[in-house]
């Protein structure tokens, strides 16, 4: 890998040489054979991962846009929708929401903790939402949202599934095809981001709609937006020769390699992969006295929010550890100079995991904080054989 550092914050990750070198291909025009070619091939790869028959868009723009575009295209003004919050990027869909007149309604739990189950239940029955948002995996806290127990309820409402997948599509189970206890019972919108656990850069919004969601588009006479607006995208997806605005043409190089490493490694390997990386990385930082905000058995697999033990510095712990080459990133809101957080997704591999948790050691000795790296490093190790 050409990369000088790990990046191991929670997005962006790090790119591969494969992926560099097709980024750095040749720009061709947007409507040349040869570009329409690897895009018809990266959406197709996008659909195969999502495992979805419903309509797949892939087009420039950050996790955000994908957000914006999940939303606005099935909720209208003055609807109602129930975003379920387990951190800083599930609120992002009430400001959201109401930036477009949506009536929003919100369970939030305390930061590391899963929603209440009762508490959406109770939720879902007080009245109609067109519509629930569930953030997979929370990046400001690394809590995963318990699908399996989550959907069924949601569904037996009536209501879509908005599921963003930024910090865990590609690494956590996503599969638009599998039913959640009844036939009906489906994930209805997927979005993600390009820089996460696909580990392509940032700037490519990916979202699938599967056929309730296109229904819902289909109510709505005039969406609330231009660029977002999926039936101008929907000729381009399924003709790319066709124009609407011009895409990121070298990043969707980079992106459709980025999938073909995804399918290469095929999901259930990654999936796998990442639960291993999750858990090796909380145990060996565990020997350091450090804990994860997120107890185990609600822990994302693609990263980690994890707590300084006393007497240890953020600024002074993160900014000696970039020294020695590994980025991780502070924490969000109320836990900024608490904790850090590090990712472990996307091309991260189990060599870069083992040396990023021997250098944390040698920066917490550094720093005064006197730790067993050996020990460490071995936990590490031995949780990766168990899990994988
Ligand atoms: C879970 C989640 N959702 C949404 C976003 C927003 O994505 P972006 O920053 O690419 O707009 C992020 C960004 O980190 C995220 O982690």
């Amino acid at each position: 890998m050409r990369n000088e550092e790990m990046l191991l914050i929670p997005g962006p990750t790090p790119v591969v040489d494969s992926i560099y070198n097709a980024m750095a291909s040749e720009t061709r025009g947007h409507t040349d054979p040869r570009f329409v070619a690897i895009y018809k091939n990266a959406i197709e790869q996008t659909r195969t991962m999502l495992q979805t028959d419903g309509e797949v868009f892939v087009v420039a723009g950050s996790g955000t846009i994908a957000m914006e575009m999940a939303l606005v295209n099935t909720v209208v003004a003055g609807e109602k929708i129930l975003v379920i919050s387990q951190g800083y990027f599930g609120d992002r869909f009430i400001t959201l929401g109401q930036a477009f007149g949506i009536e929003v309604d919100v369970l939030q739990t305390e930061w590391g903790k899963q929603v209440d189950l009762a508490d959406v239940e109770a939720k879902l029955a007080e009245g109609h939402y067109k519509a629930v948002t569930i953030t997979h995996a929370d990046t400001s806290t690394g809590v995963a949202a318990d699908l399996d127990a989550l959907i069924p309820i949601m569904k037996k409402h009536g209501a879509l599934v908005i599921l963003d997948g930024v910090c865990a599509t590609a690494a956590m189970e996503e599969n638009m095809s599998k039913t959640y206890g009844h036939p009906d019972y489906k994930i209805d919108i997927i979005l993600t981001g390009s820089q996460k656990a696909i580990g392509v850069p940032p700037g490519l919004a990916i979202v699938a709609f599967n056929q309730t969601a296109l229904a819902a588009r289909k109510q709505i006479e005039r969406v609330p937006a231009y660029y977002c607006d999926i039936y101008n995208w929907i000729p381009i997806m399924n003709d790319p020769s066709k124009y609407f605005a011009t895409p990121p043409v070298n990043l969707i190089y980079a992106y459709n390699e980025g999938m073909r490493l995804v399918l290469e490694e095929g999901m259930s390997a990654r999936i796998t992969r990442h639960t291993a990386f999750g858990k090796a990385v909380r145990a060996a930082l565990g020997e350091y006295g450090m804990t994860a905000l997120a107890d185990e058995t609600v822990a994302a697999s693609t990263l980690s929010c994890i707590l300084y033990p006393d007497g240890v510095d953020d600024a002074a712990f993160r900014s000696a550890l970039a020294k020695k080459g590994v980025i991780v990133a502070g924490a969000l809101a109320h836990l900024a100079g608490k904790a850090f957080r590090i990712g472990h997704m996307g091309n991260t591999t189990e060599a870069m995991l083992e040396q990023a948790i021997e250098l944390i050691g040698d920066t917490l000795n550094e720093i005064g904080h006197g730790v067993d790296v050996e020990k460490a490093v071995g936990r590490f190790k031995e949780e990766v054989i168990l899990n994988v």
